[in-house]
Protein backbone atom coordinates (compact mmCIF):
# COMPACT_ATOMS: atom_id res chain seq x y z
CA UNK A 1 0.00 0.00 0.00
CA UNK A 2 1.18 3.25 -0.86
CA UNK A 3 2.21 5.83 1.66
CA UNK A 4 2.05 9.78 1.90
CA UNK A 5 2.99 12.15 4.35
CA UNK A 6 1.55 15.18 4.99
CA UNK A 7 3.89 17.82 7.16
CA UNK A 8 1.77 20.87 8.75
CA UNK A 9 4.09 23.45 9.03
CA UNK A 10 2.15 26.43 8.17
CA UNK A 11 2.32 27.97 11.96
CA UNK A 12 3.35 31.59 12.09
CA UNK A 13 5.13 31.01 15.69
CA UNK A 14 4.29 34.59 16.86
CA UNK A 15 6.19 33.53 20.60
CA UNK A 16 9.26 32.95 19.25
CA UNK A 17 9.50 36.50 18.61
CA UNK A 18 11.91 35.60 15.55
CA UNK A 19 11.96 36.86 11.77
CA UNK A 20 12.63 33.28 11.03
CA UNK A 21 9.54 30.88 10.09
CA UNK A 22 9.63 28.69 13.33
CA UNK A 23 9.48 25.65 11.87
CA UNK A 24 13.17 26.74 10.27
CA UNK A 25 14.38 27.12 13.88
CA UNK A 26 17.07 24.62 14.56
CA UNK A 27 17.97 21.51 16.53
CA UNK A 28 21.78 20.75 16.41
CA UNK A 29 21.89 22.91 13.48
CA UNK A 30 19.14 21.36 11.26
CA UNK A 31 15.88 23.20 10.82
CA UNK A 32 13.21 21.58 12.64
CA UNK A 33 11.39 20.88 9.89
CA UNK A 34 14.61 19.04 8.30
CA UNK A 35 14.61 17.00 10.73
CA UNK A 36 10.82 15.65 10.75
CA UNK A 37 11.60 15.14 6.73
CA UNK A 38 14.89 13.15 7.04
CA UNK A 39 12.47 10.79 9.90
CA UNK A 40 9.88 10.83 6.91
CA UNK A 41 12.05 9.53 3.93
CA UNK A 42 13.56 6.70 6.21
CA UNK A 43 9.98 5.18 6.00
CA UNK A 44 10.54 5.27 2.49
CA UNK A 45 6.95 6.94 1.78
CA UNK A 46 6.29 7.47 -2.17
CA UNK A 47 5.49 11.45 -1.59
CA UNK A 48 6.14 14.17 1.02
CA UNK A 49 3.76 16.75 0.95
CA UNK A 50 4.37 19.94 3.32
CA UNK A 51 1.87 22.21 3.97
CA UNK A 52 3.58 25.77 4.35
CA UNK A 53 2.12 29.08 5.17
CA UNK A 54 3.79 32.86 5.76
CA UNK A 55 7.61 32.95 4.76
CA UNK A 56 7.17 29.58 2.63
CA UNK A 57 9.57 30.39 -0.22
CA UNK A 58 12.41 30.95 2.71
CA UNK A 59 11.40 27.67 3.88
CA UNK A 60 11.30 25.91 0.47
CA UNK A 61 14.79 27.97 -0.41
CA UNK A 62 16.13 26.61 3.05
CA UNK A 63 15.02 23.05 2.74
CA UNK A 64 15.85 22.91 -0.82
CA UNK A 65 14.90 19.78 -1.72
CA UNK A 66 12.94 18.87 -4.86
CA UNK A 67 11.87 15.72 -3.55
CA UNK A 68 9.71 17.83 -1.38
CA UNK A 69 5.75 18.69 -2.99
CA UNK A 70 5.00 22.00 -1.63
CA UNK A 71 1.53 23.07 -0.88
CA UNK A 72 0.82 26.87 0.92
CA UNK A 73 -2.27 27.20 3.47
CA UNK A 74 -2.75 30.99 2.83
CA UNK A 75 -5.08 31.29 6.12
CA UNK A 76 -4.16 29.70 9.18
CA UNK A 77 -7.77 28.58 10.10
CA UNK A 78 -7.12 24.78 11.70
CA UNK A 79 -5.51 21.41 11.15
CA UNK A 80 -8.21 20.36 9.50
CA UNK A 81 -8.06 23.05 6.71
CA UNK A 82 -4.29 22.82 6.31
CA UNK A 83 -4.41 18.70 5.50
CA UNK A 84 -6.70 19.48 3.13
CA UNK A 85 -4.57 21.54 1.00
CA UNK A 86 -2.84 18.41 0.45
CA UNK A 87 -6.08 16.60 -0.79
CA UNK A 88 -5.01 17.83 -4.78
CA UNK A 89 -1.54 15.42 -4.26
CA UNK A 90 -3.36 12.78 -2.54
CA UNK A 91 -4.53 9.56 -4.21
CA UNK A 92 -7.93 7.74 -3.33
CA UNK A 93 -6.09 4.58 -2.06
CA UNK A 94 -3.40 4.40 0.36
CA UNK A 95 -2.10 5.75 4.20
CA UNK A 96 -1.93 9.39 4.71
CA UNK A 97 0.96 9.27 7.62
CA UNK A 98 0.26 13.48 9.04
CA UNK A 99 2.85 14.93 10.94
CA UNK A 100 3.71 18.19 12.48
CA UNK A 101 6.91 20.57 11.25
CA UNK A 102 7.19 21.76 14.64
CA UNK A 103 7.19 18.37 16.44
CA UNK A 104 10.92 17.29 15.44
CA UNK A 105 11.75 14.21 17.52
CA UNK A 106 9.83 11.56 16.60
CA UNK A 107 11.30 8.74 16.02
CA UNK A 108 10.57 6.23 12.57
CA UNK A 109 10.24 3.87 15.39
CA UNK A 110 7.08 5.41 16.81
CA UNK A 111 6.35 6.19 13.64
CA UNK A 112 6.41 2.44 11.91
CA UNK A 113 3.85 1.74 14.88
CA UNK A 114 1.30 4.39 14.28
CA UNK A 115 1.50 3.35 10.50
CA UNK A 116 0.78 -0.53 11.68
CA UNK A 117 -2.09 0.92 13.31
CA UNK A 118 -3.06 1.88 10.63
CA UNK A 119 -3.51 -1.75 8.70
CA UNK A 120 -6.10 -2.70 7.44
CA UNK A 121 -7.99 0.28 6.80
CA UNK A 122 -7.67 1.38 10.52
CA UNK A 123 -7.57 4.92 11.95
CA UNK A 124 -3.61 5.21 13.36
CA UNK A 125 -3.59 7.84 16.43
CA UNK A 126 -0.53 8.75 18.16
CA UNK A 127 -1.59 9.54 21.63
CA UNK A 128 0.50 10.17 25.05
CA UNK A 129 -0.31 10.39 29.12
CA UNK A 130 0.71 13.93 30.25
CA UNK A 131 1.07 14.70 34.07
CA UNK A 132 -0.48 17.95 32.88
CA UNK A 133 -2.51 17.76 29.78
CA UNK A 134 -3.42 21.39 29.60
CA UNK A 135 -3.78 23.00 26.23
CA UNK A 136 -3.98 19.48 24.33
CA UNK A 137 -6.99 17.67 22.66
CA UNK A 138 -8.20 15.09 25.26
CA UNK A 139 -8.83 11.92 23.92
CA UNK A 140 -12.40 10.47 24.76
CA UNK A 141 -13.01 6.76 25.19
CA UNK A 142 -16.34 4.67 25.72
CA UNK A 143 -16.87 2.54 28.00
CA UNK A 144 -15.62 -0.57 26.06
CA UNK A 145 -12.29 1.70 26.57
CA UNK A 146 -12.32 2.45 22.62
CA UNK A 147 -11.44 6.24 21.33
CA UNK A 148 -14.47 7.64 20.77
CA UNK A 149 -13.31 11.22 19.65
CA UNK A 150 -10.86 14.18 20.35
CA UNK A 151 -12.19 17.62 22.32
CA UNK A 152 -10.13 20.30 22.14
CA UNK A 153 -8.66 22.05 25.29
CA UNK A 154 -11.12 24.95 24.58
CA UNK A 155 -14.31 22.62 23.90
CA UNK A 156 -14.24 20.24 26.65
CA UNK A 157 -16.15 19.82 29.97
CA UNK A 158 -14.71 20.05 32.96
CA UNK A 159 -14.79 16.00 32.95
CA UNK A 160 -12.83 16.03 30.02
CA UNK A 161 -10.53 18.29 30.82
CA UNK A 162 -9.63 15.83 33.84
CA UNK A 163 -8.43 13.35 31.01
CA UNK A 164 -4.63 12.68 30.55
CA UNK A 165 -4.62 11.19 27.55
CA UNK A 166 -3.68 13.51 25.24
CA UNK A 167 -4.05 13.90 21.44
CA UNK A 168 -0.25 14.49 19.92
CA UNK A 169 -1.71 15.69 16.34
CA UNK A 170 0.13 12.51 14.49
CA UNK A 171 -2.06 10.44 13.07
CA UNK A 172 -2.06 7.63 10.35
CA UNK A 173 -5.66 7.56 8.03
CA UNK A 174 -6.90 5.67 5.15
CA UNK A 175 -6.73 8.05 1.66
CA UNK A 176 -10.51 7.16 0.91
CA UNK A 177 -11.33 8.48 4.36
CA UNK A 178 -9.32 11.64 4.75
CA UNK A 179 -10.97 13.04 1.22
CA UNK A 180 -14.45 11.82 2.45
CA UNK A 181 -13.74 12.96 6.05
CA UNK A 182 -11.93 16.40 5.18
CA UNK A 183 -15.15 17.16 2.83
CA UNK A 184 -17.35 17.50 5.90
CA UNK A 185 -15.31 19.33 8.48
CA UNK A 186 -17.18 22.62 9.96
CA UNK A 187 -15.92 25.38 11.94
CA UNK A 188 -18.85 25.54 14.46
CA UNK A 189 -16.52 25.06 17.50
CA UNK A 190 -14.94 27.54 20.19
CA UNK A 191 -11.76 28.64 18.03
CA UNK A 192 -13.97 28.97 14.97
CA UNK A 193 -11.28 27.03 13.16
CA UNK A 194 -11.82 23.35 11.04
CA UNK A 195 -10.21 20.58 13.05
CA UNK A 196 -8.86 17.72 11.66
CA UNK A 197 -9.33 16.07 15.28
CA UNK A 198 -13.19 16.19 14.32
CA UNK A 199 -12.18 13.33 11.55
CA UNK A 200 -12.08 10.71 14.75
CA UNK A 201 -15.65 11.25 15.80
CA UNK A 202 -17.05 10.70 11.70
CA UNK A 203 -14.52 7.57 11.75
CA UNK A 204 -15.94 5.73 14.95
CA UNK A 205 -19.68 6.96 13.02
CA UNK A 206 -18.86 4.55 10.49
CA UNK A 207 -17.35 1.99 12.81
CA UNK A 208 -13.79 2.83 11.13
CA UNK A 209 -11.44 1.14 14.28
CA UNK A 210 -9.84 3.99 15.36
CA UNK A 211 -6.19 2.18 16.86
CA UNK A 212 -4.22 4.85 19.31
CA UNK A 213 -0.43 4.01 19.81
CA UNK A 214 1.73 5.49 22.25
CA UNK A 215 5.22 6.80 21.05
CA UNK A 216 8.55 5.06 23.01
CA UNK A 217 9.09 8.49 25.34
CA UNK A 218 6.95 11.92 24.83
CA UNK A 219 9.64 14.12 24.59
CA UNK A 220 9.19 12.69 20.64
CA UNK A 221 6.01 14.11 21.07
CA UNK A 222 6.39 17.64 22.16
CA UNK A 223 6.13 20.40 20.22
CA UNK A 224 8.20 23.97 19.82
CA UNK A 225 6.25 27.23 20.58
CA UNK A 226 8.43 28.92 22.18
CA UNK A 227 12.54 29.81 22.86
CA UNK A 228 12.46 27.41 26.14
CA UNK A 229 10.74 25.01 24.26
CA UNK A 230 13.25 24.90 21.61
CA UNK A 231 15.93 24.76 23.86
CA UNK A 232 14.19 21.97 25.82
CA UNK A 233 14.35 19.79 22.67
CA UNK A 234 17.52 20.58 21.87
CA UNK A 235 19.00 19.29 25.43
CA UNK A 236 16.88 15.99 24.84
CA UNK A 237 18.19 15.45 21.01
CA UNK A 238 21.39 15.83 22.03
CA UNK A 239 21.14 13.45 25.25
CA UNK A 240 20.07 10.89 22.67
CA UNK A 241 23.25 11.60 20.80
CA UNK A 242 25.30 11.28 23.86
CA UNK A 243 23.41 8.01 24.53
CA UNK A 244 24.76 6.71 20.99
CA UNK A 245 27.93 8.05 20.91
CA UNK A 246 28.68 6.04 24.56
CA UNK A 247 26.93 2.83 23.39
CA UNK A 248 29.24 3.17 20.38
CA UNK A 249 32.55 3.60 22.46
CA UNK A 250 33.21 7.08 22.72
CA UNK A 251 34.85 8.27 25.88
CA UNK A 252 32.97 11.43 27.37
CA UNK A 253 33.96 13.32 30.31
CA UNK A 254 30.53 14.73 30.76
CA UNK A 255 27.89 13.36 28.30
CA UNK A 256 25.52 16.28 29.16
CA UNK A 257 28.52 18.94 28.23
CA UNK A 258 29.09 17.89 25.03
CA UNK A 259 27.10 19.20 21.46
CA UNK A 260 27.08 17.34 18.35
CA UNK A 261 25.39 19.39 15.12
CA UNK A 262 26.09 16.96 12.47
CA UNK A 263 27.63 13.61 12.06
CA UNK A 264 30.81 12.41 13.91
CA UNK A 265 32.44 9.09 13.56
CA UNK A 266 35.33 7.26 15.51
CA UNK A 267 37.86 4.58 16.04
CA UNK A 268 38.35 2.70 19.16
CA UNK A 269 39.52 4.64 22.58
CA UNK A 270 38.57 8.17 21.64
CA UNK A 271 37.51 10.37 24.56
CA UNK A 272 36.41 13.51 24.60
CA UNK A 273 36.33 16.04 27.37
CA UNK A 274 33.93 18.88 28.68
CA UNK A 275 32.27 21.37 26.43
CA UNK A 276 33.13 20.40 23.24
CA UNK A 277 31.01 21.08 20.34
CA UNK A 278 31.59 19.31 16.79
CA UNK A 279 29.78 20.50 13.54
CA UNK A 280 29.68 19.19 10.39
CA UNK A 281 31.27 15.98 9.32
CA UNK A 282 34.10 15.05 11.55
CA UNK A 283 35.78 12.04 11.85
CA UNK A 284 38.39 10.73 14.44
CA UNK A 285 40.52 7.81 13.94
CA UNK A 286 41.71 5.61 16.61
CA UNK A 287 42.88 7.19 20.75
CA UNK A 288 42.31 10.51 19.31
CA UNK A 289 41.55 13.15 22.60
CA UNK A 290 40.21 15.85 22.31
CA UNK A 291 40.31 18.46 25.58
CA UNK A 292 37.87 20.86 27.36
CA UNK A 293 36.50 23.49 25.01
CA UNK A 294 37.16 22.92 21.47
CA UNK A 295 34.95 23.74 18.91
CA UNK A 296 35.69 21.14 15.48
CA UNK A 297 34.02 21.20 12.37
CA UNK A 298 34.55 19.34 9.24
CA UNK A 299 37.21 17.67 10.32
CA UNK A 300 39.40 14.04 9.77
CA UNK A 301 41.63 13.38 12.49
CA UNK A 302 44.33 10.67 11.97
CA UNK A 303 44.90 7.96 15.01
CA UNK A 304 46.39 9.08 18.58
CA UNK A 305 46.22 12.83 17.66
CA UNK A 306 45.86 15.03 20.77
CA UNK A 307 43.69 18.60 20.65
CA UNK A 308 44.48 20.22 23.52
CA UNK A 309 42.15 22.82 25.07
CA UNK A 310 40.26 26.06 23.66
CA UNK A 311 40.97 25.09 20.15
CA UNK A 312 39.01 25.64 17.10
CA UNK A 313 39.45 23.49 14.34
CA UNK A 314 37.87 23.95 10.80
CA UNK A 315 37.72 22.46 7.27
CA UNK A 316 41.43 20.32 8.75
CA UNK A 317 42.44 17.14 7.75
CA UNK A 318 44.99 16.05 10.44
CA UNK A 319 47.70 13.14 10.37
CA UNK A 320 48.21 10.15 12.68
CA UNK A 321 49.70 11.47 16.59
CA UNK A 322 49.64 15.34 15.38
CA UNK A 323 49.31 17.25 18.60
CA UNK A 324 47.27 20.46 18.26
CA UNK A 325 46.70 23.05 20.59
CA UNK A 326 46.45 24.70 23.42
CA UNK A 327 44.68 27.76 21.75
CA UNK A 328 45.14 26.57 18.22
CA UNK A 329 43.16 27.81 15.19
CA UNK A 330 43.01 25.20 12.36
CA UNK A 331 40.85 26.99 9.48
CA UNK A 332 40.02 25.65 6.19
CA UNK A 333 42.29 24.04 3.82
CA UNK A 334 44.68 23.03 6.70
CA UNK A 335 46.61 19.78 5.84
CA UNK A 336 48.71 18.43 8.73
CA UNK A 337 51.03 15.61 8.18
CA UNK A 338 52.06 12.94 10.51
CA UNK A 339 53.76 14.12 13.73
CA UNK A 340 53.11 17.79 13.09
CA UNK A 341 52.47 19.96 16.14
CA UNK A 342 50.81 22.85 16.44
CA UNK A 343 51.17 25.17 19.56
CA UNK A 344 49.38 27.73 21.23
CA UNK A 345 47.76 30.73 19.01
CA UNK A 346 49.26 29.26 16.16
CA UNK A 347 46.66 29.96 12.95
CA UNK A 348 46.87 27.84 9.44
CA UNK A 349 44.83 28.35 6.87
CA UNK A 350 45.11 26.53 3.63
CA UNK A 351 48.46 25.66 4.16
CA UNK A 352 50.12 22.15 4.47
CA UNK A 353 52.62 21.08 7.16
CA UNK A 354 55.01 18.14 5.97
CA UNK A 355 55.44 15.42 8.43
CA UNK A 356 57.05 16.17 11.70
CA UNK A 357 57.26 19.86 10.88
CA UNK A 358 56.44 21.97 13.86
CA UNK A 359 54.95 25.26 14.58
CA UNK A 360 54.55 26.05 18.56
CA UNK A 361 53.90 29.06 19.26
CA UNK A 362 51.80 32.47 17.89
CA UNK A 363 52.25 32.18 13.97
CA UNK A 364 50.46 32.56 11.47
CA UNK A 365 50.65 30.14 8.02
CA UNK A 366 48.30 30.79 5.74
CA UNK A 367 48.67 29.70 1.97
CA UNK A 368 51.66 28.11 2.71
CA UNK A 369 53.02 24.73 1.79
CA UNK A 370 55.34 23.68 4.67
CA UNK A 371 58.01 20.56 3.94
CA UNK A 372 58.88 18.10 6.40
CA UNK A 373 60.52 18.55 9.95
CA UNK A 374 60.41 21.99 9.05
CA UNK A 375 60.81 24.31 12.96
CA UNK A 376 58.63 27.46 12.32
CA UNK A 377 60.08 29.85 14.97
CA UNK A 378 57.32 31.90 17.58
CA UNK A 379 55.83 34.78 15.76
CA UNK A 380 56.59 33.49 12.53
CA UNK A 381 54.17 35.19 9.58
CA UNK A 382 53.03 34.73 6.11
CA UNK A 383 52.19 37.93 4.56
CA UNK A 384 50.17 36.53 2.24
CA UNK A 385 48.11 38.83 1.20
CA UNK A 386 48.57 42.74 -0.51
CA UNK A 387 45.32 44.08 -0.52
CA UNK A 388 44.09 42.66 -3.38
CA UNK A 389 45.50 39.40 -3.88
CA UNK A 390 46.43 36.27 -1.88
CA UNK A 391 50.25 34.75 -2.56
CA UNK A 392 51.96 31.28 -1.83
CA UNK A 393 54.65 31.32 0.43
CA UNK A 394 56.47 26.95 -0.19
CA UNK A 395 59.35 26.21 2.02
CA UNK A 396 61.35 22.80 1.65
CA UNK A 397 62.36 19.89 4.07
CA UNK A 398 64.48 20.76 6.94
CA UNK A 399 63.90 24.54 7.30
CA UNK A 400 64.72 26.12 10.22
CA UNK A 401 62.57 29.57 10.90
CA UNK A 402 64.17 31.58 13.43
CA UNK A 403 61.40 33.59 15.34
CA UNK A 404 59.81 36.83 14.50
CA UNK A 405 60.00 36.05 11.09
CA UNK A 406 57.94 37.57 8.15
CA UNK A 407 57.22 35.57 4.55
CA UNK A 408 56.41 38.91 2.43
CA UNK A 409 54.56 35.79 0.22
CA UNK A 410 55.51 35.30 -3.06
CA UNK A 411 58.30 33.69 -1.68
CA UNK A 412 60.16 30.27 -1.36
CA UNK A 413 62.66 28.77 0.88
CA UNK A 414 64.96 25.96 -0.17
CA UNK A 415 65.67 22.94 1.70
CA UNK A 416 67.49 22.97 4.66
CA UNK A 417 67.73 26.76 4.89
CA UNK A 418 67.68 28.65 8.06
CA UNK A 419 66.43 31.82 8.15
CA UNK A 420 67.85 34.29 11.15
CA UNK A 421 65.09 35.56 13.92
CA UNK A 422 63.62 38.84 12.96
CA UNK A 423 64.25 38.36 9.29
CA UNK A 424 61.78 40.15 6.52
CA UNK A 425 62.23 37.91 3.30
CA UNK A 426 61.09 39.26 0.33
CA UNK A 427 63.15 37.07 -2.10
CA UNK A 428 63.71 33.63 -2.20
CA UNK A 429 66.06 31.63 -0.04
CA UNK A 430 68.59 29.34 -1.50
CA UNK A 431 68.67 25.54 -0.09
CA UNK A 432 71.13 24.84 2.75
CA UNK A 433 72.46 28.32 3.71
CA UNK A 434 71.89 30.89 6.45
CA UNK A 435 69.35 33.88 4.92
CA UNK A 436 68.62 37.11 7.33
CA UNK A 437 67.90 40.74 6.82
CA UNK A 438 69.67 42.20 9.98
CA UNK A 439 69.71 45.96 10.26
CA UNK A 440 73.14 46.27 12.42
CA UNK A 441 72.29 46.13 15.93
CA UNK A 442 73.53 49.60 17.83
CA UNK A 443 73.58 50.84 21.68
CA UNK A 444 73.15 54.70 22.89
CA UNK A 445 75.44 55.38 25.48
CA UNK A 446 74.19 58.94 26.61
CA UNK A 447 70.28 57.70 26.42
CA UNK A 448 68.53 58.23 29.68
CA UNK A 449 65.17 56.68 30.68
CA UNK A 450 62.12 58.78 30.91
CA UNK A 451 61.19 59.28 34.63
CA UNK A 452 57.65 59.53 35.79
CA UNK A 453 56.78 63.29 36.38
CA UNK A 454 55.82 63.88 39.73
CA UNK A 455 52.99 66.51 40.22
CA UNK A 456 53.70 69.27 43.21
C1 LIG B 1 -3.58 20.45 17.78
C2 LIG B 1 -4.70 19.46 17.94
C3 LIG B 1 -4.75 19.00 19.39
C4 LIG B 1 -3.42 18.43 19.80
C5 LIG B 1 -2.29 19.43 19.52
C6 LIG B 1 -0.96 18.78 19.74
C7 LIG B 1 -6.39 20.12 16.34
C8 LIG B 1 -7.67 20.82 16.14
N1 LIG B 1 -5.92 20.09 17.58
O1 LIG B 1 -3.81 21.56 18.62
O2 LIG B 1 -5.75 18.02 19.57
O3 LIG B 1 -3.42 18.08 21.18
O4 LIG B 1 -2.35 19.84 18.15
O5 LIG B 1 0.04 19.77 19.68
O6 LIG B 1 -5.81 19.60 15.40
N2 LIG B 1 -1.13 24.23 11.61
C9 LIG B 1 -1.20 24.59 10.30
N3 LIG B 1 -2.28 25.30 9.88
C10 LIG B 1 -3.26 25.69 10.71
C11 LIG B 1 -3.18 25.32 12.08
C12 LIG B 1 -2.09 24.59 12.49
O7 LIG B 1 -0.33 24.25 9.50
O8 LIG B 1 -4.20 26.34 10.25
C13 LIG B 1 0.02 23.44 12.06
C14 LIG B 1 0.89 24.15 13.05
O9 LIG B 1 1.94 24.81 12.41
C15 LIG B 1 1.41 23.02 13.92
C16 LIG B 1 0.27 22.01 13.88
O10 LIG B 1 -0.47 22.32 12.73
O11 LIG B 1 2.54 22.42 13.36
C17 LIG B 1 -0.59 22.06 15.12
O12 LIG B 1 -1.09 23.35 15.28
P1 LIG B 1 -1.28 23.99 16.69
O13 LIG B 1 -1.98 25.28 16.54
O14 LIG B 1 -0.01 23.97 17.44
O15 LIG B 1 -2.21 22.90 17.38
P2 LIG B 1 -3.50 23.08 18.19
O16 LIG B 1 -4.61 23.53 17.29
O17 LIG B 1 -3.20 23.83 19.40
CA1 LIG C 1 0.18 23.65 19.71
Amino acid sequence: MSLHVVILAAGMGKRMKSDLPKVLHPIADVPMLGHVVNTAKSLAPDQIIVIHGHGGDRVRATLNDPTLTWAEQTALIGTGDAVKRALPFLPQQGKVLILYGDVPLITATTLQRLLNAANDRHLGLLTAHLADPTGYGRIVRNAAGNVAAIVEQKDAHPAELAIGEINTGLMCVQAEHLHRFLARLTNNNAQQEYYLTDIIAMAVDEAIPVVAVQPDDVIETLGVNDRAQLAQLERAFQRRQSEALLAGGLAMADPSRFDLRGQLTFGRDCAIDVNVIIAGKVTLGERVRIGANCVLSDCELGDDVVVQPFSHLDGAKIGQRATIGPYARLRPGTVLCDNVHIGNFVETKKTVLGEGSKANHLTYLGDAVIGRDCNIGAGTITCNYDGANKFQTTLGDRVFVGSDTQFVAPVSVGDDATIGAGSTIRRDCPAGQLTLTHTQQKSVSAWKRPVKRTSK
